[in-house]
């Protein structure tokens, strides 16, 4: 059985073990280290993960190394691992957003096998979607495990040009947040409107569930599904006027570019 090492307990290596271990990835073919012992006990104690303090005890768990660390502290853990491990035979897949695989190599001094990949938080109850990107140097069986450990926490899609990162970045990356924001103004108004916190939340969750689904079962477009719930003169084309009038799809637009922007500066200062 595979193993598989993760370095940094943030936000999205947690979502990637939980989804993995959720879905039957033996706990104990895990290991994840980060500096401070809270997030990583944590993690231990809930998923049955190994941990430690330590990235080389780590890395040297397994031939996958996972980094989940900041962009910024990308290029030290890289050259931190190559001062103390030999890196040509382990594959690095890389969650950092804005930092290329030849920054990574670069780091490393040595051209090893990198998978550069851009997943989201819906990982953590396998809904996730992940746009993944291998290095050349990439062997076919490691990109196949790869992609069996993204794909165990929802859907992948592999992408012809590692500048498609900074473009899937935008939409799904980024995208669960746009949502959240989306759903917590609806449920600022619904509270407004005399609904308690609660019945606010669950009316709205209820809806964007019922609408995702929608999207997911039906062929017809985006749209299509869109002027099916608009009669004319009525009350969701009154709302959708408000929309078009404020220009929400322009406003998308601007935050998508703002994201893919703030994405291709990190690549500079990192
Ligand atoms: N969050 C998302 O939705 C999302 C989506 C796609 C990609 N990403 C990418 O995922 C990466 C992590 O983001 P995040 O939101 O998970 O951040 P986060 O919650 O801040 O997690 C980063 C973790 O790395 C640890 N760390 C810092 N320096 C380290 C080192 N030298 N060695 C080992 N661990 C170290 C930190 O530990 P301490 O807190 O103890 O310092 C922290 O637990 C980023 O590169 C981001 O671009 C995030």
């Amino acid at each position: 059985m595979n193993k598989v090492t993760f370095i940094g307990a943030g936000n999205m290596n947690k979502a990637i073990i939980t989804g993995l271990v959720k879905q039957g990835f033996a706990a104990k073919n895990i290991m994840v280290s980060n500096p401070s012992a809270e997030k990583r006990e944590a993690m231990a104690q809930q998923l049955g993960i190994c941990q430690s303090a330590d990235n080389i005890v780590a890395a040297n768990f397994s031939d996958t190394i996972v980094l989940g660390v900041k962009p910024h502290f990308i290029a030290d853990v890289c050259q931190q691992l190559a001062a103390n491990i030999d890196l040509s035979n382990k594959t690095i897949i890389s969650v950092a957003a804005g930092i290329t695989i030849e920054q990574m190599q670069t780091a490393i001094a040595q051209k090893v096998a990198v998978v550069r990949c851009m997943p989201n938080t819906p990982s953590q109850i396998g809904l996730g979607m992940t746009g993944m990107y291998a290095s050349c140097e990439t062997t076919a069986e490691q990109q196949k495990f790869a992609d069996t450990l993204l794909s165990s926490v929802g859907k992948v899609l592999w992408l012809d040009t590692e500048s498609d990162i900074d473009n899937l970045l935008t939409v799904s990356g980024s995208g669960p947040a746009y949502f959240f924001a989306f759903m917590e103004a609806m449920q600022q108004q619904a509270i407004a409107f005399g609904f308690s916190e609660q019945i606010a939340r669950e009316l709205v969750q209820q809806t964007a569930l019922g609408a995702a689904q929608m999207v997911v079962q039906n062929s017809e477009s985006i749209a299509t599904l869109r002027e099916n719930v608009t009669s004319k003169g009525g009350a969701t084309q009154a709302a959708l006027a408000v929309f078009r009038d404020g220009t929400l799809a322009d406003l998308v637009c601007a935050a998508m570019k703002a994201a893919k922007t703030r994405s291709l500066e990190m690549s500079k200062t990192n």
